[in-house]
């Protein structure tokens, strides 16, 4: 059984950059740290996770995976197959949008920025999750593509966010678990695939730093690269991108 520690505060900057100063101070695998809000809540790629107070769960998790490095970015999908279990007992059905965000009718409810750090005890990885509690007030371009527990009908009630951080956690040690084991890179990659129809045939369109290329996705590397085949035959292998589902052939 993991050791999970839960510190919460009323605001913080950003719940991932508490986790990395806490991390460099020694910190333990299993601290959790939640806050009621963020002011400078970030999302992947530089974004900003807008993070008013209650409006959703803002939660981190420190880990210290002894894992061979070039499957570290198997973290974040094992977060994602964790929220994935935490929605699916909640009555929704999730799906999820590589490399991790989780939608509920392709509308994102939840994002995942997991972060690496070095530390006097070794790497350190934190892992980030932001789940959305209530619609309201999240910033207009992003709540046309959002949802949230409670516009999905659910009341998320006055003790949601320890609620869901004690299934969260559950969840979470679930699946880290089975990824430390021999033939856990396979084994987390295979979880992924049964809770993503991402996972294959669908066409998309990967947005780069400074490119965008479009295909259909096929399977994903044993690191959780996206493995995207174009239009010519080719297989593209990506690390990073933002994936949009295209609905027709151009
Ligand atoms: C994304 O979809 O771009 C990732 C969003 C991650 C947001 C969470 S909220 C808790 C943690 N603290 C942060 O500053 N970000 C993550």
């Amino acid at each position: 059984m993991m050791d999970f520690t839960l510190l919460t505060f009323d605001t913080l900057d950003s719940t991932n950059s508490e986790a990395l100063r806490q991390a460099k101070l020694g910190a333990e695998e299993g601290l959790c740290i939640v806050a009621r809000e963020q002011t400078a809540g970030r999302g992947r790629r530089g974004r900003e996770w807008s993070s008013q107070k209650d409006a959703g769960l803002y939660f981190s998790v420190l880990l210290r995976p002894k894992l061979d490095p070039q499957f570290l970015p198997l973290i974040t999908l094992v977060a994602g197959v964790a929220v994935h279990e935490m929605l699916a007992e909640l009555g929704l059905e999730p799906d999820i949008k590589w490399v991790n965000d989780v939608l509920i009718n392709e509308k994102k409810i939840c994002g995942i920025l997991a972060e690496t750090t070095e530390t006097d005890t070794g790497t350190a990885v934190v892992l980030g999750i932001g789940i959305n509690l209530h619609s309201k007030n999240l910033p207009e371009d992003v709540a046309a593509k959002s949802t949230s527990i409670q516009e999905l009908g659910l009341n998320p009630g006055n003790d949601a966010a320890s609620n869901l951080v004690r299934t969260l956690t559950r969840h979470i040690e679930r699946f880290y678990v089975e990824l430390l084991k021999a033939d856990g890179p396979s084994s987390i990659i295979s979880e992924w695939q049964q809770r993503s129809t991402y996972f294959s045939g669908k066409r998309v369109r990967v947005v780069l730093e400074n490119d965008a290329i479009v295909g259909v996705t096929d399977g994903l590397e044993p690191n959780g690269a996206l493995r995207l085949r174009r239009d010519d035959g080719d297989v593209v292998i990506i690390q990073t991108g933002d994936v949009e589902r295209l609905r027709s052939k151009p």
